[in-house]
């Protein structure tokens, strides 16, 4: 594990991961989102590892991270005239744009679709890495699948320290959510995942609610349980929680709860997880309290829900996933 400034990268140990990351080796560096897990975009054998170290079903396509949008042309084969306008006000930053893909991209890294998803990270350490590899780098969330994404350092080492090459700490992610990723090839933008750039930003409607986006299917990654905790996860309304808290308490269970007022009187015997301002403060925390809650060896955790606007959708959205029963 190597340590930087995240605000001012040591460029020797960006040339060490550029270099790793160039001879097939795997690399984890922050972005603003959240940790990836990198390897040569272009590297068929590489990618390959990338599967093995997450356990990544092998349908499911890697995100492909670029320095800027003057390179998208080297993975994509066609740049739509709404891809050049997201990328313009939009890159560097949490989006992810799908394109049809260039034919230098392997079938693995698409995960045998047709397309390709590119993002242009905004944050000094993942462009320095990109940067100095000098080739594209596919990276997903740098933690074993299944697992909440990593928010650290510490989250990517516990999960996948024994199989990557390099950690590159450059401390906590400043969004803490996954990057919003976008349909680019027609005429207007179609959201594939929720993120912190918001269907506000993008000024595209909200589809009607139910369990899934009728495009669901479009990315494969929203078909699978993003987090199955031993933890139960229970989402309810600011007024319900400490009721439910009550009752589960009542019942013996190890219970605790994540909550926006510090103040509020919780039952005997409840742990108070973690507390928040806003959605987007909630994002940032979300994936290290749902690791704390399981650490703790908590039962169950009853989350507040946010508002379903801005931000509020994506943390929404995951909390949902990672409160599912189903597969
Ligand atoms: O913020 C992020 O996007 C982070 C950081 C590291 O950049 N990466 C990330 O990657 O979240 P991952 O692999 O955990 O999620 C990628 C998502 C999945 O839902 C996947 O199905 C979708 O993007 N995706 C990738 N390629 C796609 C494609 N060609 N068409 C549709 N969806 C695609
Ligand atoms: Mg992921």
């Amino acid at each position: 594990m190597l340590d930087v400034d995240p605000a001012d990268p040591d460029p020797g140990v960006l040339a060490r991961a550029g270099e790793a990351l160039r001879t097939g080796r795997l690399v984890a560096f922050p972005t603003e989102t959240v940790y990836g897990l990198g390897a040569h975009a272009l590297d068929g054998d590489a990618v390959g590892r990338i599967f093995a170290a997450k356990g990544r079903p092998p349908d499911n396509p890697l995100i492909v991270h670029i320095a800027g949008a003057d390179d998208l042309g080297t993975v994509t084969e066609t740049v739509t005239p709404l891809a050049r306008r997201l990328a313009e006000r939009f890159w560097p930053g949490p989006l992810t744009l799908v394109l049809r893909a260039a034919v230098s991209v392997p079938a693995d890294t698409r995960g045998g679709l047709a397309t390709v998803a590119v993002r242009v990270p905004d944050h000094p350490v993942a462009r320095g890495v990109i940067g100095a590899a000098g080739v594209p780098v596919a990276a997903p969330s740098a933690n074993r699948s299944g697992r909440p994404s990593p928010t650290t350092a510490a989250h990517v080492r516990r999960d996948l320290g024994d199989v990557v090459d390099l950690i590159v700490d450059g401390g906590p992610c400043a969004i803490g959510l996954e990057s919003t990723v976008v349909d680019a090839r027609g005429d207007e933008p179609i959201v594939l995942r929720e993120g912190a750039v918001t269907r506000e930003d993008l000024e595209v409607g909200t589809p009607q609610p139910g369990p899934e986006p009728p495009d669901a299917a479009a990315s494969p990654g929203t078909r699978y349980r993003h987090y199955a905790p031993d933890c139960r996860v229970i989402l309810v309304p600011p007024d319900r929680v400490g009721d439910l808290a009550a009752t589960h308490a009542a019942q013996g269970e190890q219970i605790g709860v994540v909550v926006s007022d510090p103040a509020a009187e919780l039952p005997e015997g409840v742990e108070e997880v973690a507390t928040f301002g806003d959605a987007e403060h909630l994002a940032r925390i979300l994936y290290d309290v749902l690791r704390s809650a399981e650490s703790r060896g908590l039962e169950v955790l009853i989350v507040e829900a946010v508002e379903e606007e801005g931000i509020g959708r994506a943390v929404m959205d995951r909390l949902r996933r990672a409160a599912a029963d189903g597969p």
